[in-house]
């Protein structure tokens, strides 16, 4: 790949799994299995090329909206991640994370969340950021009542962001697969000035090289933040 300008963070809203296994006439968990294994590939390669924040939005707080059946089967499939990833995140040094709100969310997985976490602190080849029961509007909201606990006053900007799920620096970049132009509540706060890239493609078939693509149009964009380039 010739582009040079590889964003520091990027962001990603894994959409698409259950149209894609409804098109191979399987069950919609199908599909989230195939997103997983997609996730592998695209840290890895994300890596790679030298981002070095990755955030994917693996279950909103809407998802709860979903049948029993599947919301269990997420929940059971990204412990099987956690479980699944241990060793590799190690031999990689990924650090793992999760944004998101903890309630609703059973202690057995709450527990390997924070055992990997624990155990990846110190990584430093990339951050691996799971956005799991996780609302961009909730962020916002929890980070308020953490800073009225907290009594600070006089809130800048720069102070709010200390309150908000991680420290991290915004993504440069958001990439939506399977084609819908919105947002569906992620990172309201930290998308301020990110570029957008959508694409048709449904998560399982988001691959390296669309990776690329999205950076390559990436690198086609004139960032102005408000001013003017000339
Ligand atoms: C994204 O795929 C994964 C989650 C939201 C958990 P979907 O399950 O939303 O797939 P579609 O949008 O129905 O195809
Ligand atoms: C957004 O996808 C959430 C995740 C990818 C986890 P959804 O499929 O839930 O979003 P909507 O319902 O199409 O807006
Ligand atoms: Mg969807």
């Amino acid at each position: 790949m010739k582009e040079k300008n590889i964003p520091e963070h990027v962001a990603i809203i894994m959409d698409g799994n259950g149209r894609w296994a409804k098109k191979r006439f399987l069950p919609r968990t199908f599909g989230h299995n195939e997103g997983a294994k997609n996730l592998k590939r695209i840290l890895t390669h994300a890596k790679k090329l030298g981002v070095k924040y990755l955030t994917v939005y693996a279950f909103s707080t809407e998802n709860w909206k979903r049948s029993k059946d599947e919301v269990e089967t997420l929940m059971s499939l990204f412990k099987t991640y956690i479980k699944k990833e241990e060793k590799t995140f190690q031999e990689n040094d990924v650090k793992f994370i999760v944004s998101g709100r903890r309630e609703n969310v059973s202690k057995d997985l709450l527990d390997s969340i924070d055992y990997l976490s624990e155990k990846t602190k110190f990584n430093k080849g990339i951050t691996l950021n799971i956005a799991f029961n996780y609302g961009g509007r909730s962020e916002i909201v929890d980070a308020i009542n953490k800073i009225i606990d907290s009594g600070e006053k006089n809130i800048t900007e720069k102070t709010f962001e200390k309150y908000l799920y991680n420290d991290i620096p915004d993504p440069e970049l958001l990439i939506r697969t399977s084609g819908e132009i919105r947002i569906s509540n992620f990172l309201l706060w930290q998308i301020a000035y990110s570029e957008i890239y959508v694409t048709d493609k449904l998560w399982p078939d988001f691959r390296e090289k669309e990776f690329e693509e999205a950076i390559e149009s990436f690198n086609k964009r004139e960032r102005r933040f408000g001013g003017i380039n000339v």
